[in-house]
């Protein structure tokens, strides 16, 4: 499947829609629908479950979208967060330079200055995609949308870029209500904006969109005392080093988190078990493991605040493109904070009377529709007779669905097992069109249980429970489905 086939398929089966498209579409802004909600709920909820809720050493806060404009001053954004432009000098129309020169001379630009993307372009002779004219010299062009913010004019305000700076903000609130100390991580979950020149790719990348971050904190002389290194050094990964780009090569190679860990590849073991954790849960999600690599910044990548980030990315239609980055923050965005507020932001240690700024060692940042992409890219199937999303049942928008074999006679009996099952689970109910049909619309949602009630089961009790992947049918007491289904969900067997 390509990109056009997935995007057409989550708009008729309801997944995700270009945003109020009654009015002509708006690049880059797109809404989930009936069956999208429910599958980003529940990515979100097992981020959330996984990264916060099970652990001891991390708390979650949710902040606000719009903050103090200086937040955004301390955390370099507003003078920074830029992306290369380049503009049509007859028709002007706008392109991000490196995205244009890596799709006309098909050659990674990466990092280069705006100087070095003027001379490729005039280089290569790449002219305007549209009507062929000559383009502007690259510039730099701020990714913040502002707003206004009361009755006032000019009283400007910004839509957050990113999650990150509402944690590094309101870092001495938390630290403030709680007993907690380093190691330690802040978790949010929230949406992010980025006035994208170009949006594209559907919904990989958006002007509206959603982030799962954590920051990681650790005391600056133990961002190596990873306790839980040992249980993940062995985990073999496809990594393609900074090194090797920078000598051209593009193929990763395996190795071991130790191995990389040797070679300099991560920053610290911190971020090392991040990333660990972070694949972990993307392929419990049912992300193939095979389309997965770790891809490590080059240096003239790295963003202003990073000392070295990680990328994990997924082999999409597009090619190898990333839906999680893990920086190693250093103790910068906590020290700009503390610079510019005037506040004390430091960590005071009990036992050792000392005081130093906490850091932040990583920064698992995922995005929630990348996520979701690389799902759907990993689990839609086309077999001969239907089309099946074979996604994990822990993350599937409905978990089971319930049928009456016919409209008249068993209505009755099939509201009663709905009845039951929705208190439990998020379950669907259908009585419309033949069986075959109404597998067919379920498996393409990844539904993965379909209960029929039929004529016996008014006497016996009993359904009939088919499996969404092996299409095999069990017959099964409805007074077991709730138990059972619950059973396989935590197995994750469809
Ligand atoms: N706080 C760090 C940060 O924001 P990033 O690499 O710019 O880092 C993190 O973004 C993640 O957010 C990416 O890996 C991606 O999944 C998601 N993301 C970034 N820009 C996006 C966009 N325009 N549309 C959709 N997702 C995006």
């Amino acid at each position: 499947m390509n990109i056009e086939e997935i995007t057409s398929y989550c708009k008729r089966t309801g997944i995700i829609f270009p945003s109020s498209e009654i009015y002509g579409q708006m690049p880059g802004f797109y809404d989930y629908g009936p069956i999208g909600v429910e599958l980003a709920n529940n990515v979100k909820q097992s981020w959330w479950k996984n990264f916060v809720q099970n652990r001891q050493d991390i708390i979650g806060i949710d902040g606000s979208i719009i903050a103090n404009p200086l937040v955004w001053k301390a955390s370099g954004h507003i003078d920074s967060f830029t992306d290369p432009l380049t503009e049509c000098l007859k028709c002007k129309k706008r392109f991000r330079a490196d995205h244009l020169i890596e799709s006309k001379a098909e050659m990674q630009s990466d990092g280069l200055k705006k100087e070095e993307l003027t001379k490729i372009i005039n280089d290569k002779k790449i002219k305007c995609p549209e009507c062929k004219s000559s383009l502007s010299e690259v510039k730099d062009f701020n990714q913040m949308f502002s707003t206004n913010i009361g009755a006032v004019n000019g009283n400007t305000a910004y839509l957050r870029p990113e999650t990150a700076q509402s944690i590094f903000a309101s870092y001495k609130a938390v630290m403030d209500s709680t007993r907690i100390s380093p190691p330690f991580g802040i978790a949010q979950i929230g949406k992010a904006f980025r006035n994208e020149i170009s949006p594209r790719n559907f919904i990989f990348r958006k002007r509206e969109f959603e982030q799962m971050e954590l920051e990681f904190f650790t005391k600056k002389d133990e961002k190596n005392e990873c306790p839980f290194f040992e249980e993940i050094k062995s985990m073999k990964l496809n990594i393609l080093s900074a090194e090797k780009q920078e000598k051209g090569i593009s193929k990763a190679e395996e190795m071991s988190i130790r191995q990389a860990f040797e070679k300099k590849i991560f920053s610290n073991k911190w971020q090392a078990y991040w990333t660990a954790e972070s694949i972990n849960w993307m392929i419990g999600l049912g992300i193939n493991p095979e389309k997965l690599r770790l891809r490590q910044h080059m240096k003239n990548e790295l963003s202003f605040y990073s000392a070295g980030t990680v990328d994990i990315e997924f082999d999409f239609p597009i090619g190898y493109k990333e839906i999680q980055g893990i920086a190693d923050r250093t103790t910068y965005d906590l020290t700009q904070h503390q610079n510019l507020s005037k506040q004390n932001l430091e960590y005071f240690d009990e036992k050792t009377r000392k005081k130093e700024i906490l850091y932040v060692a990583a920064e698992p940042s995922a995005g929630v529709e990348r996520i979701i992409l690389a799902i759907l890219f990993s689990a839609l199937t086309e077999e001969k007779e239907r089309t099946v999303l074979k996604i994990s049942p822990k993350i599937s928008p409905y978990k089971a669905a319930i049928f009456p074999l016919v409209k008249k006679g068993l209505e009755s009996k099939s509201k009663e097992v709905f009845d039951a099952l929705k208190k439990e689970f998020n379950c669907f109910y259908d009585e419309s069109g033949s069986i075959g049909r109404r597998y067919r619309r379920q498996d393409e949602i990844g539904t993965p249980y379909c209960i029929t009630i039929d004529f016996d089961s008014l006497k016996d009790d009993s359904a009939t429970l088919r499996m969404r992947d092996s299409m095999k049918q069990e017959r099964i007491k409805i007074k077991e489905l709730t138990e059972e289904i619950k059973k396989r969900i935590n197995k994750s067997q469809a």
